[in-house]
C-alpha cells in the first residue's frame, strides 16, 4: 500500500455496500487504504464492489448480510475479522425507502423499513462495538437524511427511521467518548442513486425535484454519490478525531430554501 493514505491499516465495514452511496463509501475508503467488508443483502453487487476494490490494488471482500438479522450481522462481523483481524471504522448506509403517508402505510411497511433502517444499524453497532472496545478506538457513521430532519408526511416510516438514526448516534457517541470511539451521522439530500432512480427514472425529474419541491435547495444541483462519501471519509480520518454525536447535512443547502 501507497504511503499517506489516510486509511491506510484501517479496516472498514460497510452496509449497503453493493449500491449507490454506500457503493461509492466502499470505493473510498478503499482508494485510502483501507480493507474493506462490502456487506449487503444483494450478494451479486457486493461481490461486484469488491471486486472493483481489488482491482485499484486495495482488499475487499462481499459478505451477504440482511442487516435486519442478528445471525447475518454476525456473520458479517465474524468474517471481517477472519480475514483481516479488526474493525475500525463501520459505515451503517443500508436502508430501504417503503411505505407511503399514515393512510396508505400498512403495518407491515412500517415493521420492515424500522426492521432495516433502524433495528439493522443497531444490531450492526452491537455486533461491532465489542472489537471496538478491546482496541479503545473506532469509528461510526450512520446515514440518516434530510426526511429525518424536515417533516414530510409522504414517507412516514422513512423519515421517523433516519430521524431516530440520528439520535442513535448521538447516544452511542455519549456512551462511547470515553473509550475514543467517536458516533457521527450523515444526512444527505436528495442523490442520484438507484434509491432516488426508482421515483425519479430520468436526470431531467430528478433536477426538477431537487429544485422546485419541499426538498429543493438554493444551489439547484442533484448531488452524486461521492458528496456523502466525501463527507464519511472526513469523519472516519483523523481529521475529524474530536468531532462525535454530530450530524453533517450534504444537501446543497436545502435548509437555506
Ligand atoms: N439517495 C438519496 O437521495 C438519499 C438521501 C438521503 C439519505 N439517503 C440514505 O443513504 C443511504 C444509501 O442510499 P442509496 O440512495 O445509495 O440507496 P440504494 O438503494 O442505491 O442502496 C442501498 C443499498 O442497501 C442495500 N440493502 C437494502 N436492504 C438491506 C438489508 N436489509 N441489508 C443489507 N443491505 C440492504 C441494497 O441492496 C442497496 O445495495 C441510505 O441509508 C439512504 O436512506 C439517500
Amino acid at each position: 500500500m501507497a504511503a499517506g493514505k489516510t486509511l491506510q491499516d484501517k479496516v472498514a465495514v460497510v452496509t449497503g455496500g453493493a449500491s449507490g452511496i454506500g457503493r461509492m463509501t466502499a470505493l473510498t475508503l478503499a482508494g485510502e487504504g483501507a480493507r474493506v467488508t462490502v456487506a449487503d443483502v444483494n450478494l451479486e453487487g457486493a461481490q461486484s464492489v469488491a471486486g472493483e476494490i481489488q482491482s485499484m490494488g486495495s482488499e475487499g471482500q462481499a459478505v451477504e448480510t440482511d442487516v435486519s438479522r442478528s445471525s447475518d450481522v454476525a456473520r458479517m462481523v465474524d468474517q471481517t475479522i477472519a480475514a483481516y483481524g479488526k474493525i475500525d471504522i463501520l459505515v451503517n448506509d443500508a436502508a430501504i425507502a417503503a411505505g407511503g403517508a399514515l393512510a396508505e402505510l400498512t403495518e407491515e411497511e412500517w415493521d420492515r423499513v424500522l426492521a432495516v433502517n433502524l433495528k439493522g444499524p443497531m444490531l450492526c453497532c452491537k455486533a461491532v462495538v465489542p472489537h471496538m472496545l478491546r482496541q479503545r478506538s473506532g469509528v461510526i457513521v450512520n446515514l440518516s437524511s434530510g426526511s429525518g430532519f424536515r417533516p414530510s408526511g409522504a414517507s412516514l416510516a422513512y423519515g421517523c427511521s433516519k430521524a431516530a438514526i440520528a439520535h442513535l448516534s448521538r447516544s452511542l457517541a455519549h456512551q462511547l467518548a470515553p473509550d475514543n470511539i467517536r458516533v457521527n451521522t450523515v444526512a444527505p439530500g436528495l442523490t442520484d442513486t438507484p434509491m432516488t432512480r426508482k421515483n425519479w427514472a430520468t436526470a431531467e425529474e430528478l433536477k426538477k425535484r431537487a429544485v422546485s419541491s419541499n426538498i429543493q435547495n438554493p444551489m439547484g444541483v442533484v448531488m452524486e454519490p461521492q458528496d456523502p462519501a466525501n463527507a464519511v471519509l472526513f469523519l472516519v480520518s483523523d481529521a475529524a478525531r474530536y468531532v462525535t454525536g454530530q450530524t453533517l447535512h450534504v444537501n446543497a443547502g436545502s435548509w437555506l430554501s
